[in-house]
């Protein structure tokens, strides 16, 4: 039976990961606690120790806006733990898979973004999540580096989805930008694909591939139609009208891509199954709410 290593078991993705995992190997799950990315004397005695055939790195510093005045924290945990498991994952013979963004983008582009288009990140965050991407390939082991986007599902600290809930139980009003464009991805069909991946790693060779769930849609879309299905299955709210507004009357500390829908066809061209539509997963995620 082989052995698969979590990083970031608490996170939401990490969480999903420990339930789906399980189904192609013996899981060690660990958090914070017992693997601080912060220390890489810790990054290789776990691995070491452990001596697993797959590792799955859930975890990352995810705070988009915060790493803005935070850069040396974001360096650490993106881009130089990545690179200390790389090694690590190399030296024992094991593959690493790894979870990357979209935000390594810039968002210039009108059709989905190829594995092979150039990176041009713009703010810390995917500069760091880019890095980290860099150092995995030039550590040269056997790995897999999964970009995702606009996660969001029942666990974790908060996403746009459980924001939307909490906000129109709070406000009538509320404005969304609609001049983002990206695809909602639901953090159970990552764990999913992530565990397909692992069940077939024969067919999936090392390298850089995206993964989203299909389609796309502004957040403003994204917005009507999460209080659309969330009011079909009961939910209720004091929201009157969510009013489209431009990024630019929305300021962030960090910039955002425009554009960063993610093609799936690499991914799906290894495996033969393509990723499920992001509105069926979003009625899947507001009933398990
Ligand atoms: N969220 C998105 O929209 C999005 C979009 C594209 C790509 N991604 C990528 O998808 C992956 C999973 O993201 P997510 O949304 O599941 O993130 P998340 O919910 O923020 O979880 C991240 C996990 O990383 C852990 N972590 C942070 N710093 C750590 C440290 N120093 N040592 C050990 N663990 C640490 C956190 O631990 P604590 O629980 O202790 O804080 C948390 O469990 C990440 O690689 C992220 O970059 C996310």
């Amino acid at each position: 039976m082989q052995k698969i290593l979590l990083i970031g078991s608490q996170g939401q993705v990490g969480q999903e990961l420990k339930k789906t995992l399980p189904q192609t190997g013996e899981v060690i799950s660990v958090t914070r606690t017992e693997l601080d990315l912060s220390d890489p004397g810790v990054i290789v005695e776990v691995i070491e120790r452990i001596k697993p055939d797959f590792i799955v790195n859930a975890a990352a510093y995810t705070a988009v806006d915060k790493a803005q005045s935070e850069p040396e924290i974001a360096r650490k945990i993106n881009a130089q733990a990545p690179a200390v498991m790389a090694k690590a994952s190399k030296n024992i013979g094991a593959t690493l898979l790894h979870i990357s963004t979209d935000y390594v983008f810039n968002g210039q582009k009108n059709t989905p973004y190829l594995e092979n288009d150039s990176t041009d990140p713009l703010g810390i965050y995917g500069i760091t999540k880019r890095d980290g991407e860099q150092s995995i390939q030039e550590v040269g082991g056997r790995h897999i580096i999964l970009r995702t986007a606009w996660v969001y599902g029942a666990y974790g600290k908060g996403n746009f989805v459980k924001t939307m809930l909490r906000l129109g139980q709070e406000k009538e009003l509320i404005k969304i930008v609609c001049d983002q464009v990206g695809s909602p991805t639901w953090s159970y069909d990552i764990a999913m694909r992530i565990t397909e991946i692992l069940k077939n790693i024969e067919k999936v060779p090392t390298g850089i591939y995206h993964f989203t769930d299909s389609g796309s849609i502004s957040w403003y879309d994204f917005a009507m139609n999460i209080f659309e299905e969330a009011r079909k299955l009961g939910f209720a709210f004091k929201l009157q009208e969510i009013i489209p507004i431009n990024t630019h009357e929305y300021p962030t500390p960090a910039k955002r891509p425009a554009y960063s829908v993610l093609s799936n066809q690499k991914l799906t061209d290894c495996l033969g199954t393509y990723p499920p539509y992001w509105r069926d997963s979003l009625k899947k995620m507001l009933v398990q709410l």
